[in-house]
């Protein structure tokens, strides 16, 4: 195992563009160590999902920061061991999860103030006996002193499959072409924003999960950590 941070519990860092499988092999992993987890994507989601209650517009950047600072976020187990998200104070996981959530909070995310203001946030997730943390920029920006860095990858046609089959799970009627074009706007809006782009720390073990199962990726990374 490398050196860690005296003082501060281990954090391995998943970064990736959306579909390449963070969020799945990030919980996994979060629960096979037994390390705490935080879905960064959801603090974003949750700030979007605030500010279309308050119809906020996505152009007024100010209104959008005091957003970020009011907004409360809460995360709690459900009995079946799902992860729920509290929006002030109203349980958002279902809503938080749909394409508008999603683009919503690419926008907003693009925003330095907004980015600044759930910084802390984020890392106050960082608690003994460690951290799982899945986002864009975990290990660039938030936990730069992490001792693990995964950066996950998988081709935009097999993101756009994932991401259809889920939905159609859901019974949501989307069109694979639709997925796909919104993907890749997203992918080039992650990656071009000034502030936090998409990319892989230097040090990050780059993981090509197009084509693999679930199971394999996991193990892979528990290696990473020594696990
Ligand atoms: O991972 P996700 O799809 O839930 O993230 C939603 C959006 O939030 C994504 O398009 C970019 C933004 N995001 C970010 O900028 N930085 C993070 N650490 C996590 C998400």
């Amino acid at each position: 195992m490398p050196p860690e941070t005296p003082g501060l519990p281990p954090v391995l860092t998943i970064d990736g563009p959306s579909g390449s499988g963070k969020g799945t092999i990030s919980r996994a992993v979060a629960q096979r160590l037994g390390w705490h987890y935080l879905d960064s994507g959801a603090l974003y989601r949750a700030v979007g999902v605030a500010a279309g209650w308050a119809d906020l517009d996505l152009d007024d950047a100010g209104a959008l920061v005091r957003c970020a600072f009011d907004t409360e976020i809460g995360f709690r187990d459900d009995p079946a061991g799902e992860l729920r998200v509290l929006v002030n104070g109203h349980d958002a996981t279902e809503e938080l999860r749909t394409e508008t959530a999603g683009a919503a909070a690419s926008a907003i995310a693009a925003i330095p103030e907004v980015r600044a203001a759930l910084k802390d946030r984020q890392r106050a997730f960082r608690r003994p006996p460690g951290l799982v943390a899945d986002g864009r920029d975990m290990g660039t920006v938030i936990f730069p002193d992490a001792p693990f860095k995964v950066f996950l990858t998988a081709s935009a046609e097999e993101r756009a499959e994932r991401r259809y089959k889920q939905l159609k799970d859901k019974g949501v009627s989307v069109t694979l072409d639709g997925l796909l074009r919104e993907i890749l706007a997203r992918d080039a809006r992650d990656a071009s924003r000034a502030v936090a782009p998409l990319r892989p720390a230097e040090e990050a073990v780059r993981i090509d999960t197009t084509g693999l199962g679930i199971e394999a990726v996991v193990e892979q990374v528990l290696g990473i950590v020594g696990a």
